[in-house]
């Protein structure tokens, strides 16, 4: 895993987006795995600045979204469809039918889930996978205890993310109970993984997903056996990590790396070898 630590969470969500918008420049047609919650807000909100002031084309980009609330219409507030709608796709030149958001109101689940595994095969797979990680360690609505293999399905959500997520439906009791979600290994058929997380709260999460074993009890512990996963996070999120120097050793190593080879570019030598 690539720990790359910034020292706020703007600037954190700004290297997300901008992580994200180098591959919309160098792929046009990419295929984008989407996550939802507080999180990934603030890099939604860059990534439609850079549309709108630079011109980031998002016209021939495919989305799937990771999941949403079981019983919602696409209309509530609190759907996960209507989240992105708001904070991204409304923002940008993304046709809507190249949005995919799993159906909260599917009558039978069990093909949806199915269709929606097919659907992500048949657009060439997920490029890019942008996470956020649960207090409990979970990616996507992958509750301590998931498979690591498992496939988009149906979860029902642990106490701890009723709880959660309880501030953006007003009280506990409307909270949904269940979500339909794809699996540990769906996620980790992706090309590549962008974790990212914000505020000390994380902090428990991130250490035992980077540093711990890996494990059923903390889904992204998974993404260990990936092998492109980058992690942003911010100071808060980052202040459980036993080895936070060698991150930032690595970090400042790969920026010189890239120093020279943009010189190297530039004096037109090829790239460093
Ligand atoms: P949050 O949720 O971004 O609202 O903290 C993350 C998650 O539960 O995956």
């Amino acid at each position: 895993m690539r720990v790359i630590i910034h020292p706020d969470p703007q600037s954190a969500s700004i290297r997300a987006a901008n992580w994200i918008a180098e591959l919309v420049r160098r792929k046009p047609a990419c295929v984008l795995g989407l996550a939802t919650g507080s999180t990934p807000i603030a890099t939604y909100r860059e990534l439609a600045r850079l549309h709108q002031e630079e011109g980031l084309d998002f016209s021939r980009v495919t989305t799937f979204n990771l999941d949403e609330y079981v019983g919602l219409p696409p209309t509530h507030p609190q759907s996960y469809r209507y989240f992105m709608d708001e904070n991204l796709f409304r923002e940008i030149d993304i046709p809507p039918q190249n949005t995919n958001v799993p159906d909260g109101r599917a009558l039978d689940f069990e093909r949806h889930c199915e269709a929606y595994e097919r659907q992500i095969k048949a657009a060439g797979n997920i490029d890019l996978q942008l996470l956020g990680i649960g207090v409990d360690g979970h990616i996507a609505f992958n509750e301590p205890g998931s498979s690591l293999g498992s496939r988009t399905r149906i979860k029902t959500l642990a106490w701890q993310t009723v709880q959660d997520n309880a501030r953006f439906f007003g009280s506990e009791a409307d909270v949904p109970r269940m979500a339909i979600t794809m699996g540990v290994g769906t996620i980790l058929d992706s090309r590549q993984c962008l974790l990212l997380a914000l505020g000390s709260s994380k902090a428990d999460a991130i250490a035992a997903t980077v540093e711990g074993p890996v494990t059923a009890q903390v889904t992204a512990s998974a993404l260990q056996l990936h092998r492109d996963v980058v992690v942003i996070l911010d100071e808060g999120a980052a202040s459980q990590l036993k080895r936070r120097e060698y991150y930032v050793n690595v970090e400042s190593v790969q920026r010189e790396l890239e120093n020279v080879r943009s010189a190297n570019q530039k004096n037109n030598q090829g790239p460093v070898g």
